[in-house]
């Protein structure tokens, strides 16, 4: 078991929010899928106070070593994820954590109000990669704007606040340094770094949103450096992500200071992705401890 902020996870594979819908996957795996259910805590993708129709198409485009997406956050708002998928999602197997954003700290502990009181949530995930509409900063990359969007929520519930940090910060142990001293309960990181591409004929950006988030391999250095620097600043746990698909990765992340990982991209080539890596991991470290446990080799005094 793994005991991450309170909750008591049978093991330390998380997926990001947004790249594993598990109201889909049942359908389309049926109930095999409560049975098998490839990752040890579930994260909803983020929602909104109101829905949202999302970003234009195009919205995703392949690099050599991941995604650029342009999703845009689409959602069925606060009413229709407490009506439409709260009730489904009541059947996971597994701890659930609802992703939140709203455009500024009062429409975060809106959500918050919305959602925490429900028995199925147990806990919450602040997304802080968007604008504060009253001040035009993005509330993630700067530490007041993350500590007034932390300590807006933190009144609001008891239950455990995770505050998902966004890589384009210019200080990012700062901005987690600042979610802790608020109250947040634990940080994951990263989110998407930005990027984009161009049509490669017309010369316009390829994606509808013109510019996009950066996930997959490509970010797994960047953000392995990031994790190590908040682990080492803050105290409270850290769930690393970012390029993960393998056990040895999600080890690096671990050794790298995180409590828990999770994974992202990889579930879009792989929607096993959780229960392989999580097999993988199990499997170095049982090794690892059967090496280490051979040190005491005795010596022959002949
Ligand atoms: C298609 C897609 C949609 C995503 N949607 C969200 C989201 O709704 N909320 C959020 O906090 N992060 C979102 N993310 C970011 C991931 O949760 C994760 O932080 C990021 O992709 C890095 O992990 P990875 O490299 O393993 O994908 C999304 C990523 C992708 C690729």
């Amino acid at each position: 078991m793994t005991d991450f902020c309170g909750l008591s996870l049978s093991g330390p594979v998380l997926n990001g929010s947004g790249t594993f819908d598990a109201i889909a996957a049942q359908r389309t795996f049926g109930d095999a899928l409560w049975d098998a259910f490839p990752f040890d805590a579930f994260v909803t993708k983020t929602i909104t106070v109101l829905p949202r129709q999302g970003n234009p198409p195009p919205r995703l485009w392949e690099t050599p070593a991941g995604l650029i997406n342009s999703i845009g956050l689409p959602n069925k708002g606060l009413e229709g994820f407490l009506e439409g998928d709260l009730p489904q999602l009541r059947r996971l197997p597994v701890p659930l954590v609802v992703s939140v954003m709203g455009y500024g700290p009062d429409e975060l502990a809106a959500l918050v109000r919305g959602v925490a009181p429900r028995d199925e949530v147990e806990a919450l995930e602040l997304n802080v990669s968007c604008p504060n509409v009253a001040s035009g900063l993005i509330m993630g990359s700067d530490p007041a704007e993350t500590a007034r969007a932390v300590e807006a929520v933190r009144p609001v519930t008891d239950k455990p606040v995770i505050v998902k940090l966004t890589p384009n910060a210019t200080d990012p142990a700062g901005v987690a340094a600042a979610a802790e001293s608020a109250g947040a309960d634990a940080v994951s990181l990263v989110n998407t770094l930005k990027g984009m591409a161009l049509h490669p004929r017309t010369r316009e950006p390829w994606l509808g949103g013109g510019a996009g988030g950066v996930s997959g391999p490509a970010i797994r250095a960047v953000a392995l450096e990031q994790v190590h620097a908040v682990a080492g600043r803050v105290g409270i746990p850290v769930v690393g992500m970012g390029g993960i698909t393998s056990g040895a990765h999600a080890r690096d992340f671990l050794d790298a200071g995180a409590t828990v990982v999770a994974v992202g991209t990889e579930s879009f080539r792989d929607p096993a992705a959780g229960s392989r890596i999580a097999d993988e991991l199990r499997v170095i470290l049982r090794q690892e401890r059967g090496f280490s446990g051979v040190t005491a080799v005795p010596i022959d005094p002949r």
